[in-house]
């Protein structure tokens, strides 16, 4: 199941990224269509990570072009501990980082990909110290439409990002993360299936890594999904 890859590679996103047309997230969405199966696409990330950060932004590009074959979800990378009191994972960067993760888990279940995408885009464009705050969740729920304080997804997440539903989800997240084999943030999944690491460098790409790289992989995969001739 784990693809790897001898060939590795260097380098910085396309500039073909910056020069693609505005379409939104949203644009895609509402494209939709009747029965087909949508590519699931697994993110293994930690919220302050900026190896997360960069793939996520890399996939705000792949959603605007192919969101509407795609069902896209995180998968956090933390390690279990029964010594940390509030969320029995450390998280890498820190307690806010678990409270950041537990935010987009919390968003994520309740709301469409539309809206949780955009709460996530928006957490990382305030900048990695900010992720996991309760003032950047309420920004951020904003933006996306979100109404924090009286929706089921602000209740998971708890003011501070230690409601016990989100807890509880951040756990079980962290256990799929281990039972799948997902160690680096950021690794990539495509239809079950690791075709890159972004991890200081990207790394086991074979298929590339660019936005236009990752669509490619995720049309073959839809049109094997979907029987397409
Ligand atoms: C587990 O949590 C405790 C309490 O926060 C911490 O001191 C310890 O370093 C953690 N262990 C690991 C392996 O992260």
């Amino acid at each position: 199941m784990v693809y790897l890859s001898l060939l590795s590679s260097l380098g910085l996103i396309s500039a073909a990224i910056a020069l693609a047309p505005p379409l939104t997230v949203q644009d895609q969405f509402h494209t939709t269509f009747s029965d087909d199966v949508k590519v699931p696409v697994v993110l293994g990330v930690m919220s302050r990570c900026p190896d997360a950060i960069l793939c996520e932004s890399v996939f705000n590009r792949v959603l605007q072009r192919a969101g509407d074959k795609v069902d896209i979800s995180l998968s956090f990378i933390a390690r279990l501990n029964n010594s940390e009191p509030v969320y029995g994972v450390t998280c890498m960067h820190g307690q806010e980082e678990c409270a950041g993760n537990v935010q987009e888990l919390c968003a994520a279940k309740y709301h469409p990909t539309s809206e949780w995408w955009s709460f996530v885009q928006c957490q990382n464009f305030q900048g990695r110290d900010n992720i996991g705050t309760p003032e950047t969740a309420l920004k951020c729920a904003k933006t996306a439409g979100i109404d924090w304080g009286n929706s089921k997804a602000g209740q998971c997440a708890g003011e501070d990002g230690r409601g016990p539903e989100g807890i509880q989800l951040l756990q079980q997240s962290v256990k799929d993360s281990i039972a799948a084999g997902i160690q680096k943030s950021c690794t990539i999944i495509i239809n079950g299936r690791q075709v890159c690491i972004r991890d200081g460098t990207w790394y086991d790409c074979e298929g590339g890594h660019t936005s236009a790289d990752f669509i490619r992989q995720i049309n073959a995969e839809y049109d094997r999904l979907n029987n397409a001739d």
